[in-house]
């Protein structure tokens, strides 16, 4: 199954349960939004499951691009990335959770094929403020898959205000020998859908609420999804990078995970300037300018004369094409090379500063603010050029 029919069989299954699909948002929130990017397919969407009818009507579907920096450290491995793409299905105020739970199995299933003995499902079992989610863990049990409850990994929430709720993970099984453990004890177990029950807001003063509308949010990340589907080992080996794994290993010698980091970080990065951001020293801006020196560290630690100009414009096309983006490939090669410019400059500039006798040593953290502050030089940047003493 290519990604192009792991997406329309999505989208036919939520359609033909009366699911209208809309079309995804950018990643960039509405101004009035206090978070910088777009983190789940949910976020753009926050209105109306607070209880603004939708103009679509309260079934929606869609595929919605996010980005997410809480994963950035992990981002390398088998499955994380900066950028992704959400499968998002939603009830607003209509059905209830656990219809949400028996279509999701039933996709799982006979949509995509997966062997109900390589599923295990999560549900919240309780905290010192709410019970365990027993009616999940019922319908769960009547469809004879096996479920382990936890705590905190079963509740969702968009940040630390707002719309939450006990949630249920889908999990399959990604390991060559025949089942074992459960997800909370082997990471075999990979996790490939969230059904939220959005119940609750959590006030200013961190009490929780009922929400005045009742709805489920759902959102399976198309990536792993794929990966799983194609029986790959990561992301990385699905039809969506193949491109990618078919350049840039020739093009620059890297280890595997670095490979990955690099692919990730400037595939992100291409679709951050697709969606209009520039690099720049606050907000969004410096978001995308951190990934973009990261992937240079990475890039350049053992070959200085690397650069982003010998990145192949069949590459920049092809991420901007799948998320059908206009941006010119002129201006993204611009910008890279302008930050690149940037980064060596910064850099020469920091090991001048840092081969001064008074920072020969370990540093202190006075010494990082001064070299920040003093010297516009950022943290991450100096750690880099400490570690290669
Ligand atoms: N909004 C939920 C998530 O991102 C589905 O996991």
């Amino acid at each position: 199954m290519n990604t192009d029919v792991v997406v329309r069989t999505f989208l036919d299954f939520y359609r033909e349960r009366g699911h209208r699909p809309i079309t995804g948002s950018t990643l960039l929130p509405p101004p009035s939004d206090p978070v910088l990017f777009t983190t789940s397919g949910m976020h753009p969407l926050t209105p109306y499951l607070q209880g603004r009818p939708h103009p679509q009507g309260r079934r929606l579907v869609n595929v919605q691009r996010c980005l997410r920096t809480t994963d950035l450290d992990e981002v390398g491995d088998l499955t994380h990335l900066t950028v992704f793409e959400m499968l998002g299905s939603w009830s607003l105020g209509d059905y209830d959770h656990p219809q949400s739970l028996r279509w999701g199995y039933e996709l799982l299933r006979d949509g995509f094929g997966i062997p109900p003995e390589k599923l295990y499902v999560t549900v919240f079992g309780g905290d010192e403020q709410l019970g365990p989610d027993l009616e999940s863990l019922h319908t769960w049990r009547e469809s004879g898959l096996p479920v382990e409850s936890t705590r905190d990994e079963n509740w969702w929430s968009n940040g630390p205000v707002g719309l939450c709720g006990p949630d249920s993970e889908i999990f399959v099984w990604t390991g060559d020998t025949v089942p074992e453990g459960s997800p909370t004890t082997d990471p075999r177990w990979v996790e490939i859908w969230n059904h939220v029950h959005l119940r609750y807001e959590r006030d200013e003063d961190g009490g929780l609420v009922p929400s005045r509308q009742i709805g489920v949010d759902t959102g399976m990340g198309l990536e792993r999804l794929v990966s799983v589907l194609q029986g790959r080992r990561s992301v990385y080996e699905t039809d969506l990078f193949e491109p990618w794994m078919r350049r840039v290993p020739v093009l620059w010698e890297l280890d595997e995970r670095s490979t990955r980091v690099v692919c990730d970080h400037l595939r992100s990065s291409l679709v951050v300037l697709g969606d209009g951001v520039r690099p720049t020293n606050t907000g969004r801006g410096y978001v995308l300018r951190r990934l973009i020196r990261r992937l240079l560290t990475v890039l350049r630690r053992h070959d200085d004369s690397r650069t982003v100009s010998d990145l192949p414009v069949e590459l920049v096309e092809h991420t901007l094409d799948h998320f059908r983006q206009s941006l010119d490939t002129d201006t993204v090669r611009e910008v890279l090379l302008d930050e690149e410019r940037r980064f060596t400059q910064l850099l020469e500039r920091g090991r001048r500063v840092l081969s001064r006798p008074e920072f020969r040593g370990p540093l202190r953290e006075e010494d990082y603010h001064y070299l920040h502050d003093t010297h516009g030089l950022p943290r991450e940047l100096v750690a880099g050029l400490v570690s290669e003493r």
